[in-house]
């Protein structure tokens, strides 16, 4: 029963970054439906300017757990299907997680490229990282227009993502105890 599951440590890492994209998702949600100003008069500049500190810190964490995760799973491959899964299942759950992977190391790298290039500081936390482009205003305007793309991208495909976690789950097909905590 334990062979066919990531191991403990991969498992935790799911569903810590799992929990910190949605909450990436829905600050970047806030900021598009309200915009900073509209953010300002809501909850004041302070407040307004902690949300966009986190925003950065902790997506630049899920870039960097994201990295973690994919050397553990070097280290420890995927374990087999146990029942195996067939073929269009195999394509559609492996496209799936490419894309998770994919957009969890590029959202955060084309959020800290356009912010740097719209001239506002790249923040981890207490600390300023270097900016990665010099400024220039199209060019960071262009850059956050792609973010919320991606964002909605991702969006869609951990929605996608999500539904396909509760048929195996219904299904009761052993998927779901690969990934599950307990
Ligand atoms: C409630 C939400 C979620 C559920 C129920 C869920 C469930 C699962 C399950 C059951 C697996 C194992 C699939 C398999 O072995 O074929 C998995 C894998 C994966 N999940 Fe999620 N997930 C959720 C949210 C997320 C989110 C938000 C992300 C975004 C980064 C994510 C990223 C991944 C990745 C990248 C894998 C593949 C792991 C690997 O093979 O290396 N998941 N998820
Ligand atoms: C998992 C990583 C990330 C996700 C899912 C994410 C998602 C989003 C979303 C959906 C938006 C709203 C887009 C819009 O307003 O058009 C947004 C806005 C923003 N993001 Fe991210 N983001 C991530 C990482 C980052 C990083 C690492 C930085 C900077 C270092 C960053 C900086 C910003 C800024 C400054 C905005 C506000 C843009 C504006 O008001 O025009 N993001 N993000």
């Amino acid at each position: 029963m334990t062979a066919n599951r990531y191991t403990f440590t991969q498992r935790m890492l799911h569903w810590l970054i799992a929990a910190l994209v949605f909450g990436m998702l829905l600050g970047g949600l806030t900021f598009w439906a309200l915009g900073y100003e509209g953010l300002v008069d809501r909850v004041g500049p302070q407040v307004t300017a902690n949300l966009f500190m986190y925003h950065k810190s902790i997506g630049i964490l899920v870039l960097l757990l994201t990295v973690l995760r994919i050397w553990l799973r070097r280290r420890d491959p995927a374990p087999p299907y146990d029942p195996p899964l067939g073929l269009v299942e195999r394509l559609v759950g492996g496209t799936t997680v490419l894309v998770l992977y994919l957009l969890s190391i590029g959202m955060p790298i084309g959020g800290a490229l356009a912010t740097s290039a719209s001239g506002y500081p790249v923040q981890f936390f207490g600390f300023e990282l270097p900016g990665l482009l010099p400024e220039n205003e199209a060019l960071g305007e262009t850059l956050f227009f792609y973010h919320g793309l991606a964002g909605l991208a991702l969006a869609l495909v951990v929605l996608l993502h999500m539904a396909a976690a509760i048929k195996h789950w219904r299904l009761k097909d052993g998927v779901m105890t690969r990934m599950s905590l307990p």
